[in-house]
């Protein structure tokens, strides 16, 4: 049956990248032989305005069904000040507990027309194509006992590092699915010197690397790894971690890469009856209301995060590398949206021109 893709465009710059996004799932659809089902509904403020809760339940209810969720950003400072309850961001939340997304999938690639963005030397990171596979829904942020207590007479302020072995096995076999399509290397970050948590951790993954021979599975502590990842980020392919180390090792990456607004990412969950992991497509950025309706957005980010739906949601990782290379190429044909400026005299392009670039670079394709 046709694949089905429920689109929620979110707040700010969201549905700006998300229009673009459109673009491309019509020309799949027309060029490529490859229909979807798409649907689209409300998200973060979007949702609050017109219901007064960031997710609806019907919402909700239609991205369980789905073979995938592609939102764009939530938030804004219109809804700053609203209670906690209902704040933008708990429907994103919302979406992830209750689909159950336990690997979150940071891409780190670095186009050869951007690597003098990069805070690193361009040799450093041309060409660099890496994936940080973080656990996304345990760990330090939810374990318990946790909150500010009294003891004798001071405050004592508590969060737990809490793993089970089945939620450590099963982000790592998504870490080692994933590098078995890629290049088959996956390095394991935890600190096992110090945190009994981080021997279990090795400990599993070194159970689960025996389903996966083909993959050469090696183990670094997560100090060392922030520094390799800043020395040599080539050296890697998948880097398997846990939430607190993912949340800082994620960002570093980040910055190797040069704009924000370049970043996809994807939560995937367990998989459907159909197969298909559940899976949530996103950029890395917010809703940018800096720049919020001008046409100034890069569609970049929210693109990639199409091009890793095809990739690991449709199996389709032919078209998903034909519009990785489009944005490639446009990249190297010297377009750039405001935020990817920097040298002289180089004139901006809007976001829709950005968009209408990667599709005339698809019809070349
Ligand atoms: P942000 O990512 O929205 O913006 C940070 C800076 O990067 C801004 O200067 C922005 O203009 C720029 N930027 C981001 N994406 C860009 C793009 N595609 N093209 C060009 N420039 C881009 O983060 P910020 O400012 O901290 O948060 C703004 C709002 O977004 C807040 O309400 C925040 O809560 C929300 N937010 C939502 C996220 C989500 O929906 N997943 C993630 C992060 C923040
Ligand atoms: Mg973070």
């Amino acid at each position: 049956s046709t694949p089905s893709l429920l689109i929620l465009p979110g707040d700010g710059i969201g549905p700006e990248g998300m229009g673009e996004v459109t673009k491309v799932i019509d020309w799949f659809g027309a060029k490529r032989d490859m229909p979807f089902d798409v649907s689209e509904d409300l998200v973060g403020g979007a949702a609050y305005d017109a219901h007064g809760t960031p997710l609806h339940d019907d919402t909700m209810a239609k991205a369980q069904e789905v073979d995938a969720v592609l939102l764009g950003a939530v938030g804004g400072p219109k809804y700053d000040n609203l209670d906690f309850s209902v704040k933008p961001e708990r429907g994103l939340l919302r979406l992830r507990k209750e689909m159950d997304l336990f690997a979150n999938l940071r891409p780190a690639q670095c186009f050869d027309a951007l690597a003098d963005f990069s805070s690193l030397k361009r040799d450093v990171v041309a060409g660099l194509d890496i994936m940080i596979v973080r656990e996304l829904t345990s760990g330090v942020y939810f374990g318990e006992p946790r909150g500010i207590f009294e003891e004798g007479n001071e405050r004592v302020g508590i969060n737990t590092q809490r793993y089970t072995e089945s939620e450590i096995a099963r982000v790592a076999r998504s870490a080692f699915e994933l590098a078995m399509r890629r290049n088959k290397k996956v390095c394991s970050m935890e600190k096992a010197n110090v945190m009994e948590s981080g021997i279990l951790w090795r400990e599993v993954v070194t159970e689960v690397a025996k389903d996966y021979p083909e993959v050469e599975l090696s183990h670094m502590y997560a100090d060392a790894g922030v520094m390799q990842l800043c020395r040599w980020p080539k050296q890697f392919d998948v880097i398997l971690t846990d939430n607190l180390f993912g949340d800082l090792l994620s960002d570093a990456a980040a910055m190797l890469t040069g704009s924000l607004g370049m970043l996809p990412s994807a939560s995937l969950g367990a998989p459907m009856a159909n197969g298909r992991p559940k899976a949530l497509y996103e950029p890395v950025h917010g809703s940018a209301p800096d720049i919020a309706g001008q046409g100034k957005a890069n569609p970049i980010a929210c693109t990639l995060s199409f091009a890793m739906a095809l990739r690991y949601s449709f199996d389709k990782g032919d078209e998903a590398t034909r519009l990785e290379k489009a944005v490639e190429q446009v990249l190297a044909d010297g377009k750039r949206t405001a935020d990817l400026l920097g040298e002289e005299g180089v004139q901006p392009v809007s976001t829709s021109e950005m968009g209408d670039a990667i599709i005339a670079a698809l019809d070349a394709s």
